[in-house]
Parts: C-alpha cells; structure tokens; sequence
C-alpha cells in the first residue's frame, strides 16, 4: 500500500497542469503522477492543429464564444464556455513560461492558424506537432520540482470510494467518498492500493471503443468507466466527434490525422469524381463545423461507394505547406504521397469524446475529493459538438482550476487537520477483494472480443445513427458485457482485460445515452429523429 498527499491518473495536458501546480503550491507534500504506459504516451502528443485562444486585435472573447456556441448547438453551457474563453489566454502564457514554443513570423508574432468553425484566426500552434511540443514542455517544467513521483506503466483498475465514509460530508456534498485507486502494478502483476486525500483524473478519451480513430492505444476510457462503476455521473456520452479527415490507410490503427488546419491554408476536400463537394452542405464550406463536414464526408463516400474521398492540397505553396505541416508532408511521402502532385486520400475516425464525468466549474465530479478534467470530463465547454482546438485549452483551464479548488479545500479546513483526518480515515478503506485468480490463458477471447465491440461500435453507432442499428448495438454489447464479466471473474486481472471492460461500458453508455436523445444535434444524427427546436437537455447516466 502507498499513500500521498495527491494523486494524479494521467500525464496529458490535464494531469500535468494539475500536478505541476498542486506540487509547486505545497512543497512539503507528496504529489504522485500516475500513467499506464510511458509518460508521453498520450492523446495530448498527438494534437497537431494546435491549440485556440483570443490573440489577436481583431479577435475578441465575444466572437470565440459565439463560435464555441454554434458549434455546440444548443447544449453548451455559457457559464462554462466564458470562463474557458476568458481564463484561456493566461493558462496559455503559462505554458509558453514553461517553454513551449509555438511558432512566430518574421516580426515575431504568433502566427494563428484557422479551424472549421472559427470565425477569426486564433489558433496558437508548433507547426503540425503542436501536442507534443506542450507535452515536452510540461514533463520539462515538471523535472524541476521534487516533490512529484511519477510511477510508469502503472494501471488504475479502480477508484476506492465509500458511502458516507468521509470526514467532510455535510448535506449539500455527495454521498460518496473517493480515497485513491486500485491499481495494477504491470512489474510484478499484483494489485495494490493507492490511497490519497485527494484523487484527479485526467484519464483521456475513450476513441479505441471505435476500429478507425486518431487516437493511441491508451485511450480507452478508463476514467469515465470507473466513474460510472462508482456510482458516479456521467453525461453526454452520444457526442462522439469524428474528425472529417484521417490518412486512409487500411489496416493501420491508430489512423494518422490531417489536421484541419490544412484545410485552414486552403486544402480542398474533393470526392471521386474529384469534385469539391462541401459548398452542397453548407456555406461555409470546407470549414463548417466538423459535424457537418464529417456528415457530408460520410454522404459522398456512400452516394460514390468508395471508402475515402480525398484531400485537395496540390494548388497549395508547396514551401509554405511544407513549413506548416512537415510531419504531414513526410508522412504522405512515406507511402508515396507527394502532397504537390497527388491528393490524400482521407476518411472520419473516431476522435474526441464531448461527454465524460460530469463535472462543475472547479473540475469536482459528483464523488467528493475526486476531480476530473481534460477529456475524460464533460464540463459543458463543448455541448454537442466540439469546436476544433477548444480540448487543449479547457484541459489547461480546468486542471488550474482543480488546483485551485484544492487550495481552497484545504485552507477552509486547516492543513494539518485535512490530512490527520484524513489518516484515520484510511484504516477503513479495505483491500482489493481478489477474484479470478487463474492465468488468463487465451488471449484470443480479448483480443477478438475487442474486435467484435469496435465493430459493432463502428457499423452502427457511427456518423449516422437509427433506432434499429441503436437496439442491435445494444444487444450485441449485452452478449460482450456478460462474456467480459466471466472472464473477468475467473482469471487474473490484466490491462487487456480491463481495458476491453472500460471499453465495454463506454460502448454502452455511449448506445444508451444515443438511445435517450430522440432528436438530431450536433454530433448525434439519428435518421428516425429529425432536429427539434426545443431541445433535449444533457442525458446524465
Ligand atoms: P491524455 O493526453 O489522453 O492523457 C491521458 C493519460 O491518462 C495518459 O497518461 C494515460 O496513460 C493515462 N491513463 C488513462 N487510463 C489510465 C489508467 N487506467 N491507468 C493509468 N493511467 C491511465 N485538441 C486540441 O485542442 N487541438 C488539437 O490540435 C488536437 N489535435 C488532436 C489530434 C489527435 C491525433 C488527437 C488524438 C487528439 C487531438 N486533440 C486536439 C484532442 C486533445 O489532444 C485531447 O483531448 C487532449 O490532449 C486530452 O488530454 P488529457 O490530458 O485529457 O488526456
Ligand atoms: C486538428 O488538428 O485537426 C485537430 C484539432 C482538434 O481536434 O481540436
């Protein structure tokens, strides 16, 4: 058993902010980053169009929430959507304080990319790899201060929660008390407990619950899985965002992204035929909202019965393309793309989970002295549909405000009582009740287990969804879900098994809540279920 002073799921953008600032403000505690594979193995370093903020004059506050607004069709919160907008810049600047550099003209000022959605340039980026250059930054920033362990290829199975167990709870706090994690030491296969007095996290996406998406390996939506197995909320799961344009390269998981920002610089999509087809769809073309490009993507390929359609950049300044986006360029290049002379050819993938665990505006869930933030959390900022390089900003603004939350936590209560309480608390909290302890011994039922639930996901909880394709997914996931749970009764707990489970339950929040919203909007489209007017409000599982 280990315990600390604060505890961390994640080292993305979210999970690095929180720790950075949380160890820095409490010099004498204990901070533990907790992550399953290597430290940079994130959604986070893989973000390429960058990330949006108000810098420029012509730009204003105004305009960046009316676009977020828009995009968001109905369901975002405004307080929500203000408080990122406007606390966005300042969590920016303190990211460049740490290091990271995002890329200037010749005057050195920031050059601002463009996004579908955006009414303004706003978008602050290091040439197409602006994730991992935040990333660096961070984990660079993070080697300084010495109060933080970071504990790799660590796998949190479980949160540790009690009803009415805590030392804080009054009639207007949650009834369940969160006090650290069960984790899976991947080392030496054994199961401990990792007990704090306060828990965030910052777990990530859930895209892997899909056969084609942008995102790692990692992102199968543990956080939001064992939330939801806590008793906790967890809203808004049908709003999956798929991005209108990965490489399309079968077979390869995960897919390679085009950043939309290519399309910010002028790239064109083209079907087939090889005509320019989004001026049919909307009037803003080529950078409508992704909901609507990712629909009509979805529409030409089924009305041309191809796979993919493609990526116009040929008429693009080849030297400035190649500036802009040389991760890009050299991966088209390695399977024979020469972006000057031919097209890319592209599809959706599964990218961004708009849901998550229901949080408020200081990253609290509904289980007390557990936080979430980043993409794991649904806060309100993207309602229905995600405005393009709002994720990276709202991890920065709610892992700060998490930490801010905690300072105010503590100092209400007094430093040392919050944390003597807390250590007669934890003699209760019991110890991880084995079950299976066999060997798992065929992998095979994992493996292909997951295969069949990114199958099911794909045919028919995709871009266009119906109520007929919605009951089949769910008793197709009912099947999975019972033969999981065997499994996982009767053999030794592994990351693949557990990792098929979290997927399972998200599958199955994601078909539920899908099943709940009888209307279209934003990035759910059910054709039995014409848009409304008067809308649904946030479906809370
Ligand atoms: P992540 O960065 O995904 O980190 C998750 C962490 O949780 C990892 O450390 C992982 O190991 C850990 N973890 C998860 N489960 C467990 C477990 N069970 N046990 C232990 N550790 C666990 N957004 C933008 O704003 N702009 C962009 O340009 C952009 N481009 C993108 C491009 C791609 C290809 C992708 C995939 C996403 C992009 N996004 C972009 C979205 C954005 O990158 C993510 O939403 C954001 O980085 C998520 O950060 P996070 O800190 O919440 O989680
Ligand atoms: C992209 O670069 O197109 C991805 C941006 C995002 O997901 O916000």
């Amino acid at each position: 058993m280990m315990q600390t002073d604060f505890l961390v799921i994640g080292s993305g953008v979210a999970g690095l902010t929180y720790a950075i600032k949380i160890a820095k403000a409490f010099p004498q505690k204990k901070v533990i980053i907790i992550t399953k594979t290597t430290a940079d193995e994130t959604n986070t370093k893989y973000a390429q169009g960058g990330v949006a903020g108000v810098w420029d004059a012509n730009d204003s506050f105004e305009k960046h929430i009316e676009d977020t607004l828009i995009a968001g069709d109905g369901l975002c919160n405004e307080h929500i959507v203000e408080i990122v907008v406007q606390e966005g810049p300042e969590r920016i600047r303190e990211i460049i304080e740490y290091g990271a550099e995002f890329d200037k003209d010749e005057s050195g000022e920031y050059t601002l990319g463009r996004e579908g959605g955006h009414s303004e340039n706003r978008i602050l980026h290091h040439k197409d790899v602006t994730g991992k250059e935040i990333e660096r930054a961070l984990l660079k920033e993070l080697e300084k201060i010495p109060n933080i362990q970071f504990i790799y290829y660590c796998f949190v199975v479980d949160i540790i929660t009690q009803h009415h167990l805590g030392y804080l709870v009054t009639k207007s706090t949650p009834d369940i008390t969160c006090y650290g994690v069960y984790v899976l030491n991947t080392m030496n296969n054994q199961i401990e407990k990792i007990l704090s007095p306060i828990t965030v996290l910052a777990t990530g996406g859930c895209g892997q619950v899909y056969r084609t998406t942008t995102n790692p390996r990692i992102a199968t939506g543990d956080g939001i899985a064992m939330v939801y197995r806590a008793k906790g909320r967890v809203e808004n799961m049908e709003f999956i965002q798929f991005h209108p344009t990965a490489l399309f390269e079968p077979g390869v998981s995960p897919s390679f992204l085009i950043t939309e920002a290519v399309r910010g610089d002028g790239g064109i999509l083209r079907n087939k035929h090889e005509e320019a087809f989004m001026e049919q769809y909307d009037e803003r073309k080529d950078l409508a909202p992704r909901d609507i490009v990712a629909r009509a993507i979805d529409n030409e390929m089924k009305k041309t019965g191809t796979e993919h359609i493609y990526l116009d950049c040929r008429h693009m300044n080849l030297e400035k393309f190649i500036h802009h986006f040389p991760n890009i360029y050299e991966k088209c290049l390695s399977i024979g793309i020469d972006v000057s002379k031919q097209m890319i050819p592209v599809a959706p993938a599964a990218h961004y989970s708009c849901g998550g665990i229901k949080t408020d505006e200081w990253a609290c869930t509904t289980i007390l002295n557990l936080y979430a933030c980043g993409e794991c959390a649904s806060t309100g900022l993207h309602g229905a549909n995600r405005l393009a390089s709002n994720s990276l900003l709202e991890a920065m603004v709610f892992g700060h405000r998490a930490y801010l939350n905690t300072i105010e936590k503590i100092s209400v209560i007094n430093e040392d009582f919050f944390f003597d309480q807390w250590k007669k608390a934890v003699n209760a909290v019991p110890d991880w009740n084995a079950i299976g302890t066999s060997e798992p011994k065929e992998m095979i039922l994992i493996t292909q287990s997951l295969k069949e639930l990114q199958l099911i996901m794909s045919d028919y909880v995709g871009i266009v969804r119906n109520d007929v394709r919605l009951s089949r997914a769910m008793k197709r996931l009912d099947l999975l879900y019972d033969e999981t749970e065997t499994l996982y009764r009767s053999t030794k707990v592994s990351p693949q098994l557990c990792e098929l489970r979290n997927l399972i339950t998200v599958g199955y929040l994601i078909v539920k809540s899908a099943e709940f919203r009888k209307e279209s909007r934003g990035l759910h489209f059910n054709t039995d279920h014409p848009y409304k007017d008067n809308l649904i409000q946030n479906i809370i599982l």
